[in-house]
C-alpha cells in the first residue's frame, strides 16, 4: 500500500511538473508586472511550474491559506517550517526603529517570541536604519505586495532556527553602523556593524529562502556561515553583484564541516562576477539552476567541499579566459576534492572541471528529496525565479 501511493504521489507530482498553465492563463498573465528589476527577457505564457511551485501556486485560495507554503520546499531546508504554526502578523509601516520598534513594523513582528507568519497590507520599500535580526520560527511572506527592504542595513539571521523568507526584494544594502540593535522583546544587544550582506545566515539551521530578488550589495547577496545548515535556496532571481554566495565562515573554520545546503532552480542573471556559489568546506546540492553569464567562475571552493552539480544550464561569458564553470582556491592538493557534474547543460564553451572519487550524492531523506530535470529543462523551470505578482483570489 504505501508504494502503490508513493508511486502514484511520484506520478501525480511529475504531471503537475509537466501541467502547464493553460486553464488559468489569464489568473496567471505577467503583462503589467510593475517589479522595476523584472528580468529583461520575456517570460513565457505557458509556465511550467517545477516541484516547488507545483505544491502552491495553481491554488486560487493561497492568500486565505498562506502557510501551506511551508509544505512545499525540498532538499536541505525542507523542514523549515518558518511561523507556519503562528498567527498572521501584518506589516502596515515602513517606518524602523532598531531599539524600539513599534506594532506595525518589520521589526516588530521578526523579534516577537512566538511563531509569525508575517505579511504585507500594502507595497513599501523598507530602508533599515540598522541590521534586522531575526528570531525562530518566522516567515516573512511578501505575496500580494512588492516589499522591498534596500539602501540600508539587511537581514542577519543568527543563531536561530525555522525561518522562511518568500517573495520580497532584497537589494543596495549597506554595512549597519556599530550600535544598539533589538534581538527579541526583551534584549537589546550593542553591534559591531554588519557587513552589508543582503541575507547573512550565521549559526542557524532549516533556514528556506524562495522566490526572492538579490542584488547589488555591499558584501553578499547570502552569506551561510558559522555552522549553519539544513538551508534551501530556492527560485530566487539574482543580478548586478561580484561575491553573490558564499558558503562557509573561513578555510579553517572546520566546524562547517556539518553545513548542507540545496541551491535550486534559481536564475543567476546580469553581471554576477563570481560565488554561485563558492563554498569552503561543508556540501552543496546545485540543482536546475540557470546561469546566464559569470565574470570570474560560477561554482567555487576552497577548502575541500563536496558539490554536486546537477542538471544545470550554464551560459558561459563570451571572454574566453572564462569559459570554466568551477575555480578551486588552493595551491595544490585539489585533485581529491569530490566535485561533480551530471545531466548539466553547457552553453557558449562552459565547462565544468570535476574532480574526486566516490559518492557525492546528497542522501536526500524522502521528503527532501526531489526530481532535478535535465538542464535543457532549467529555462523553464526557472521563467518565474524571483518574487511572484499574486492577486487575492487567483492563481500565483
Ligand atoms: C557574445 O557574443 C555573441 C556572438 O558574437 C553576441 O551576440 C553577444 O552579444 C555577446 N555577448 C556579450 C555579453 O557581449
Ligand atoms: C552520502 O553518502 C556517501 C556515501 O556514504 C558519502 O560519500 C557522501 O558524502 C554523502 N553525502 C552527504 C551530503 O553527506
Amino acid at each position: 500500500m504505501a508504494s502503490r501511493s508513493a508511486t502514484l504521489f511520484l506520478f501525480l507530482s511529475c504531471l503537475l511538473m509537466i501541467t502547464t498553465f493553460a486553464s488559468v492563463s489569464n489568473a496567471y498573465s505577467l503583462e503589467g508586472y510593475s517589479y522595476d528589476y523584472l528580468p529583461k527577457t520575456s517570460i513565457p505564457k505557458k509556465v511550467v511550474l517545477n516541484v516547488i511551485d507545483s505544491c502552491w501556486r495553481w491554488k486560487s485560495n493561497w492568500a486565505t491559506n498562506r502557510q501551506a507554503l511551508a509544505d512545499c520546499a525540498v532538499g536541505f531546508g525542507k523542514g523549515a517550517i518558518g511561523g507556519k504554526y503562528g498567527a498572521i502578523y501584518v506589516v502596515t509601516s515602513p517606518a524602523d526603529d532598531p531599539v524600539n520598534p513599534k506594532f506595525g513594523t518589520l521589526r516588530y513582528g521578526v523579534i516577537q517570541t512566538k511563531p509569525l507568519w508575517i505579511i504585507f497590507a500594502k507595497d513599501m520599500v523598507i530602508r533599515l536604519k540598522n541590521e534586522l535580526i531575526m528570531t525562530s520560527y518566522k516567515t516573512i511572506d511578501g505575496r500580494g505586495a512588492k516589499v522591498e527592504i534596500g539602501n540600508g542595513p539587511c537581514i542577519t539571521i543568527q543563531d536561530v532556527n525555522h525561518v522562511i523568507i518568500h517573495g520580497i526584494g532584497i537589494h543596495d544594502c549597506k554595512p549597519g553602523k556599530a550600535g544598539l540593535v533589538r534581538s527579541s522583546t526583551t534584549h537589546v544587544g550593542r553591534r559591531g556593524g554588519s557587513d552589508g550582506d543582503a541575507i547573512d545566515i550565521f549559526a542557524s539551521s532549516n533556514i528556506w529562502i524562495d522566490h526572492c530578488f538579490l542584488a547589488r550589495s555591499a558584501d553578499g547577496l547570502i552569506d551561510v556561515i558559522h555552522a549553519s545548515t539544513a538551508v534551501t535556496i530556492s527560485n530566487n532571481y539574482f543580478s548586478q553583484h561580484d561575491k553573490v554566495m558564499l558558503l562557509g565562515h573561513n578555510d579553517k573554520f572546520t566546524a562547517d564541516k556539518v553545513m548542507k545546503v540545496t541551491i535550486v532552480f534559481n536564475r543567476f542573471g546580469e553581471r554576477l562576477i563570481e560565488r554561485m556559489p563558492r563554498v569552503r568546506i561543508g556540501y552543496a546540492h546545485v540543482a536546475n539552476n540557470r546561469y546566464d553569464e559569470w565574470k570570474m567562475y560560477a561554482i567555487g571552493g576552497s577548502a575541500n567541499p563536496t558539490i554536486l552539480s546537477e542538471g544545470n544550464y550554464f551560459a558561459a561569458p563570451n571572454d574566453s579566459n572564462s569559459k570554466q564553470v568551477t575555480k578551486r582556491e588552493a595551491k595544490n592538493g585539489w585533485k581529491n576534492w569530490k566535485w561533480r557534474t551530471s545531466k548539466d547543460v553547457f552553453i557558449n564553451g562552459a565547462y565544468f572541471l570535476p574532480s574526486g572519487y566516490g559518492s557525492c550524492t546528497p542522501n536526500y531523506s524522502k521528503a527532501q528529496s526531489f526530481i532535478v530535470a535535465p538542464g535543457a529543462m532549467v529555462p523553464a523551470l526557472t521563467a518565474s525565479a524571483g518574487p511572484l505578482r499574486c492577486v487575492v483570489g487567483k492563481a500565483c
